[in-house]
C-alpha cells in the first residue's frame, strides 16, 4: 500500500463545528488511479487536502510508504510536499506573470536542479502534455484546457510519488476534459503514476481503477 488511512477525522471548528470526515479508513495501492466521488459537501476536498498534507486532520493516521506523516513537523511536511507530491486544482493556480516554461521549471528550481536540467525537463514535460508550441505563453494567452495542461506538467515535473487532483476538469469544456482524463489515464498506465482525483462526473468512472464514494463524511461505497 502506498497510502493507508486509519480512523481519519476532520472537524472544522466554528460556532457550529462541521464534522467533515468521520472515521475514514481505506488504502491505496501503488500505481492505482482512484476517484473520490459524492455529493457537494460530502468531504471529498477535505479528504484530498488531508492526504495531500495541505491541512492537519483532527484525529487518525495517514501512512505513506510505511511512514506515519502525522509525526512530521511543518518543515518536514513542506519538504515532503515539494519532493513527493503533485497537485492539480480546478482553478489551475498558475501565476499570471510566469510563462508556461517558467511555471513548470519553478518546482525543479526550488529543488536545487541546475538551470540546464530544469529547462530541459520542463520542456520535455510540456511536450508530453502537448504544449511544445506554447512554452513562452502566459496564462492569459492560453485556453483553459491549455492552462490546465501546464498545471499538470508542473505537478508532474518533480516525478511525484502521488498526484492529487481536485475536480481538474470542472472548468473545462467536454473536449478539454476528455483530453485531461485521457492524459491522466495514459500517465497512469505508462509510468505507473498513482493518481487520486476528486470528480463530480459519473462518466469519469470509465477512466479510473476504483471509486470511493463519500457521503456526509463517511465512505459509503468503495468499488468501481
Ligand atoms: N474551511 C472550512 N471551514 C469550515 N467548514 C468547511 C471548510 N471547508 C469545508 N467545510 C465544510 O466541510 C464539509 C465538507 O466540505 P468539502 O469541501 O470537503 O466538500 P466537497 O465534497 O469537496 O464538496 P464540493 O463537491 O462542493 O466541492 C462541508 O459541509 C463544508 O461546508
Ligand atoms: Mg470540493
Amino acid at each position: 500500500m502506498i497510502i493507508e488511512v486509519k480512523n481519519l477525522k476532520k472537524t472544522y471548528e466554528g460556532i457550529v463545528p462541521t464534522h467533515a470526515l468521520k472515521d475514514v479508513n481505506f488504502g491505496v495501492k501503488k500505481g492505482e488511479f482512484l476517484a473520490l466521488m459524492g455529493h457537494s459537501g460530502s468531504g471529498k476536498s477535505t479528504l484530498l487536502h488531508q492526504l495531500g498534507l495541505l491541512d492537519t486532520p483532527t484525529a487518525g493516521k495517514i501512512i505513506m510508504e510505511g511512514v506515519d506523516l502525522m509525526s512530521f513537523s511543518e518543515k518536514q511536511k513542506a519538504e515532503f510536499r515539494l519532493k513527493k507530491l503533485g497537485y492539480v486544482f480546478q482553478s489551475y493556480a498558475l501565476l499570471p506573470e510566469l510563462t508556461a516554461l517558467e511555471s513548470v521549471y519553478l518546482p525543479l528550481m526550488l529543488s536545487g536542479v541546475s538551470k540546464k536540467d530544469y529547462i530541459k525537463k520542463a520542456t520535455e514535460m510540456l511536450t508530453k502534455v502537448g504544449l511544445a508550441e506554447r512554452l513562452e505563453h502566459l496564462p492569459k494567452e492560453m485556453s483553459g484546457g491549455e492552462q490546465q495542461r501546464v498545471a499538470i506538467a508542473r505537478a508532474l515535473v518533480n516525478d511525484p510519488m502521488i498526484l492529487f487532483a481536485d475536480e481538474p476538469t470542472a472548468n473545462l469544456d467536454s473536449e478539454s476534459s476528455l483530453a485531461v482524463l485521457k492524459l491522466f489515464r495514459e500517465l497512469n498506465k505508462k509510468t505507473g503514476q498513482t493518481i487520486i482525483m476528486v470528480t463530480h462526473e459519473p462518466d469519469d468512472k470509465e477512466y479510473v481503477d476504483r471509486v470511493i464514494w463519500l457521503k456526509d463524511g463517511v465512505i459509503e461505497k468503495n468499488k468501481k
